[in-house]
C-alpha cells in the first residue's frame, strides 16, 4: 500500500481555482515552531476489532454496541481489524509523512480483569505497535482510556461512578509506563471527561449510557441518575488522572522525559445575543466546559458558577484532593471540531429536579437566525475563527499552557475518495492553529481525526472521518488514502505552500489521483 501512495504523490495535481488576493493567508509547514508536531490518531475500540481475541474481555462500548440503545446498524466487533493490521497502518502513517500518531490503549485488552494479571498477548501487541513506529520515526503519542472500561470493573463497583476507580486506573496507567514510557513520551490519561460526564451520565448517548427520567435522550432511562452521575464520574476522572499523574512524576518522568496531560472537548461558544443574561448563560457553560477541569488544575476547586449550579450534588474536593489536582497536568489535549451559539434558558432555574444540563442553564444552536454558516452533515458549523478563539480564552482565563489539538477533522456522508471538503476543512483550520500560535497560544502538535475511517459512537461505519478509507463491507478492511492523505502529505513532506482565504469565497481543488 505504501508504495502505491508513494507512485501517486507525483501525478497528483492540485488546482486552486477561486482567490481573492487581498484577503488570502499563506503557510508552509515551516512556518511552525520548530518541534511542532503533525500527526493523525485512531482509538482502540474504533480501530483494533479483534474483540474477544487472544485474552480481551469486554469493554462498556462493547456491551453497548451490543445493545439495543446503540444507534448503529453494526457492532465495532471487527472495526479496521487494527489487531492484525497495524503493520500495514504504520507504514501508511510513515508514508504520509506524520510525525506523530494518537492510540488509545485498551484497558480489557492489556489487563482483563481490570485490574492484577497482565495479558501477554496484549501486551505484545501493545508492543509490536509501539516497536514498529519508533523504528519508522514516528512519534508516540498514547492515550490510556478512550471510553473502553472494562465491563467487569461496571458490573463490579459501577465503575467511573465509585472512588475505587481511582486506584485501579493508576495502577493499569503504572502498567502502561511501566511497560511503554521507555519509548512512549507523550501520555494522555482520559478522552473528554468533560463532556462524556454528560454524554454518559447525563443524556444516557455514550457508554454506559446511564440516564434517569424525564432526562436523557429518548427520555426512556431506566438506571442512572442524571442529577448527580455527571458529578460524580467528573469528580472521580479528575482524581484518577491527578492520581495517575503524580505517580509518572514520582516514578517515570526523571528518567522516561516524558510528559502527561489529560483530553478536553473543546467548543468556541458564542453568545447568542448580548443581553447580561445570554452572556452568562454563556461563561456558565464556558465553565462547565473548560472550567469543569481546567479551574481545579489551577486553582484546586471548581468554578463558583458551578457549585452554585449545582450545590450539593458536586462533590467537594477535601483539602488531599485539592492538593492533588492542582498543577496535575504537562499539557492540555484539545479536541475540537466546532462552534456553537448559547442562550440563557429560563426554564432551568424553575425546573424542580435538576440535571446537569439544567444546571448549565443554557440553550445551544448552531447557528443564528439569518446567518449564512457553513454547516457540514453532522449538523456541525465550519468556523476555523472559533478555534483561535477558543485558544485565546483558555490563555486569558488559565494562563499559557502548553497544548495539543488532539482531534480536528470533519465527518462526511459518502465514503468518497475525493473528500475535497475534508482538504478545505483542514487547510483552514491548520491555518487558524497557525494564527493561534502567531496570537500568542502555546500550541505544540495537531493532529487530524482521523487517520483512517473508525467505527464511531455517532455512525458507526458511516462517519466517514478518515484520511484514509476502509472498505467495512470487505473481509480484508482494504485502506486506500484520500485525496486528503495526499494533501496532506505535500504539506508534510513537500513543503507545499496553502492558501487560505479569509473572504466568503470558498477555495475549490480540482484533483487528480
Ligand atoms: C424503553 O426501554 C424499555 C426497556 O429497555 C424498552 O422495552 C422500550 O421499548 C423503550 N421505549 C422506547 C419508547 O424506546
Ligand atoms: C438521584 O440522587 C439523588 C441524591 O442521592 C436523589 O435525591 C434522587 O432522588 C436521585 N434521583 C433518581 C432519579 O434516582
Ligand atoms: C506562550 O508560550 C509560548 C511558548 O513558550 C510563547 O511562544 C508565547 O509567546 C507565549 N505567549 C504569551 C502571550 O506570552
Ligand atoms: C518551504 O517553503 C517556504 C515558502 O515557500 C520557504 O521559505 C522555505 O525555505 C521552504 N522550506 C524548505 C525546507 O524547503
Amino acid at each position: 500500500m505504501g508504495r502505491r501512495l508513494l507512485i501517486f504523490l507525483p501525478r497528483l495535481l492540485l488546482l486552486l481555482l477561486s482567490s481573492h488576493a487581498a484577503t488570502a493567508f499563506r503557510f508552509t509547514v515551516d512556518d511552525f515552531p520548530d518541534g511542532f508536531t503533525f500527526g493523525s490518531g485512531t482509538a482502540a475500540f474504533q480501530y483494533e476489532g479483534a474483540i474477544a481475541e487472544d485474552g480481551k474481555s469486554p469493554s462498556i462500548w462493547n456491551t453497548w454496541a451490543h445493545s439495543a440503545r446503540n444507534p448503529n446498524e453494526r457492532s465495532g466487533d471487527i472495526a479496521c481489524d487494527g489487531y492484525h493490521k497495524y503493520k500495514e497502518d504504520v507504514k501508511l502513517i510513515k508514508d504520509i509523512g506524520l510525525k506523530a500518531y494518537r492510540f488509545s490503549i485498551s484497558w480489557s485488552r492489556l489487563i482483563p480483569n481490570g485490574r492484577g494479571a497482565i495479558n501477554p498477548k496484549g501486551l505484545q501487541f501493545y508492543n509490536d505497535l509501539i516497536n514498529e513506529l519508533v523504528k519508522e520515526g514516528i512519534q508516540v503519542h498514547a492515550v490510556i482510556y478512550h471510553l473502553d472500561l472494562p465491563q467487569i470493573l461496571e458490573d463490579e463497583y459501577g465503575g467511573w461512578l465509585s472512588p475505587r476507580i481511582v486506584d485501579d486506573f493508576t495502577a493499569y496507567s503504572d502498567v502502561c509506563f511501566r511497560e511503554f514510557g521507555d519509548r512512549v513520551a507523550h501520555w494522555t490519561t482520559i478522552l473528554e471527561p468533560n463532556i462524556i460526564a454528560q454524554g454518559s451520565y447525563d443524556m444516557g448517548a455514550v457508554p454506559p449510557g446511564r440516564c434517569s427520567n424525564p432526562f436523557g435522550v429518548g427520555r426512556n432511562c431506566t438506571v442512572g441518575n442524571s442529577s448527580v452521575e455527571p458529578y460524580l464520574f467528573l469528580h472521580h476522572s479528575l482524581l484518577a488522572h491527578s492520581s495517575a499523574v503524580r505517580l509518572y512524576r514520582e516514578k517515570y518522568q526523571a528518567v522516561q522525559k516524558g510528559v502527561v496531560g489529560i483530553n478536553l472537548y473543546s467548543l468556541w461558544i458564542y453568545t447568542l445575543t448580548d443581553s447580561a443574561e445570554d452572556i452568562q448563560a454563556t461563561e456558565r457553560a464556558n465553565d462547565y466546559l473548560f472550567g469543569s477541569i481546567l479551574h481545579p488544575f489551577l486553582f484546586g476547586d471548581y468554578p463558583e458558577s458551578m457549585k452554585k449550579a449545582a450545590g450539593t450534588r458536586l462533590p467537594s474536593f477535601t483539602s488531599y484532593e485539592s492538593e492533588l489536582v492542582t498543577g496535575a497536568f504537562d499539557f492540555i489535549g484539545l479536541n475540537h471540531y466546532s462552534s456553537i451559539y448559547a442562550s440563557n434558558n429560563p426554564d432551568a432555574s424553575k425546573m424542580p429536579v435538576r440535571d446537569q444540563a439544567a444546571d448549565v442553564g443554557a440553550l445551544f444552536r448552531a447557528t443564528r437566525d439569518g446567518e449564512t454558516s457553513t454547516l457540514i452533515p453532522s449538523g456541525r458549523v465550519v468556523d476555523p475563527q472559533g478555534l483561535e478563539h477558543a485558544l485565546r480564552y483558555i490563555r486569558e482565563k488559565y494562563g499559557n499552557i502548553s497544548i495539543y489539538i488532539q482531534e480536528n477533522g470533519r465527518g462526511q456522508l459518502s465514503d468518497d475518495l475525493m473528500d475535497v471538503e475534508r482538504v478545505d476543512f483542514l487547510k483552514k483550520y491548520i491555518a487558524s492553529t497557525l494564527k493561534a500560535i502567531r496570537d500568542g497560544a502555546n500550541v505544540k502538535g495537531y493532529s487530524v481525526w482521523a487517520l483512517m475511517d473508525l467505527y464511531e459512537i455517532f455512525g458507526g461505519y458511516k462517519a466517514y472521518f478518515g484520511l484514509i478509507r476502509v472498505d467495512f463491507w470487505d473481509k480484508r478492511r482494504q485502506r486506500q488514502p484520500r485525496l486528503s492523505a495526499y494533501w496532506y502529505s505535500d504539506f508534510l513532506k513537500k513543503n507545499a505552500s496553502i492558501q487560505v482565504e479569509s473572504g466568503a469565497a470558498t477555495t475549490t481543488y480540482h484533483a487528480q489521483i
